[in-house]
């Protein structure tokens, strides 16, 4: 009896790791790792529902995966959990980039964490040519930490698109002669930080180590893009990319984008005339 048992939690054992090998490989034929590897944890959840990715930031680091592909166009979507009670300081993102230079281009939802009981702060943001002052921050209408919601960018030469579990919030649209991201390919960041100088009540609160590790789970990630390869400078598009590649929100989606903006919008640039002192961005007095 008890070899028969140990026979079977040996194999059991075997199959956890076979799992975690078949969610790390998996997670390395996709992702660089950003910062330390022991801070990224695997878990697979079986055929239907998929890898989870955690990371994780403590004193000595933060943590981060990039995608090894590079994209330019496409959706991307991912469910995240994001840290509970006091994230003060703590900054989780789900965004796309093509780089560090001065000109990239960069597509942004970012997560500033709060003191236990405050509401968090979803950031949305959109630089193009290395200009980035184009914020809209939401507080969202569910506990962001409570269970794990879908977060989307759709990306297409006419507009860009956030999405909070199917509900649009945001439009950023492609205006002729204004700047919009169309030409650098980018690669789709997912990322645990300390932003404590920043994020949290303009940066006066800060991280409570206290509460270390903070640990966000990422799982059903999705990116279905045109793929840019380097060497060849070329782009290939998937099959059926038409369906996201041509799609602009529609009377009934652009609703919910005035009811999220009535409702959720905590900041708005287009609203910030301190910042803007010569005037606002062209993009500004532009009907959606
Ligand atoms: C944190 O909570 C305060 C108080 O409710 C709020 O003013 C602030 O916008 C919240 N979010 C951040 C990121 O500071
Ligand atoms: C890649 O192709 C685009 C147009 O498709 C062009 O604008 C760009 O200059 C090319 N880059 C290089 C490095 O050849």
């Amino acid at each position: 009896m008890a070899a028969r048992s140990s026979a079977l939690l040996a194999v059991l054992v075997l199959l956890a790791v076979s799992f975690l090998a078949g969610a790390k490989a998996d997670f390395d034929d996709q992702f660089e790792v950003i910062g330390d590897r022991d801070h990224i944890g695997y878990r697979d959840d079986g055929k239907d529902k998929g890898q989870e990715f955690s990371l994780e930031l403590d004193q000595e680091s933060g943590s981060g995966f990039k995608s090894k592909a590079k994209y330019l166009f496409g959706e991307f979507e991912v469910k995240m959990k994001l840290v509970d009670g006091n994230s003060a300081g703590t900054v989780t993102s789900f965004y796309l980039t093509s780089g560090e230079s001065a000109t990239h281009d960069e597509i942004d939802i970012e997560f500033m964490g709060n003191s236990s009981g405050d509401p968090y702060v979803m950031n949305t943001n959109v630089w193009a040519s290395g200009d980035g002052k184009k914020e809209h921050q939401f507080y969202l209408w569910f506990d962001p930490s409570a269970d794990f919601h879908t977060y989307k960018i759709t990306w297409n030469p006419k507009n860009i698109i956030f999405e909070v579990d199917g509900v649009p919030v945001r439009t950023f649209k492609k205006y002729d002669g204004l700047p919009f991201p169309s030409s650098r390919p980018m690669t789709v960041h997912a990322t645990l930080w300390d932003g404590s100088y920043w994020a949290t009540q303009h940066g006066t609160v800060k991280i409570h180590w206290r509460h270390h590790p903070f640990v966000v789970p990422y799982k059903a990630y999705h990116a279905n893009g045109c793929v840019h390869d380097k060497a060849t400078n070329k782009t290939a598009c998937p099959a059926g990319s038409d369906a996201w590649m041509r799609r602009e929100l529609g009377e009934e989606e652009l609703k919910t984008v005035a009811w999220a903006e009535r409702n959720c919008l905590s900041y708005n640039y287009c609203a910030d005339g301190w910042r803007f002192p010569k005037g606002f961005p062209g993009e500004c007095g532009r009907d959606l």
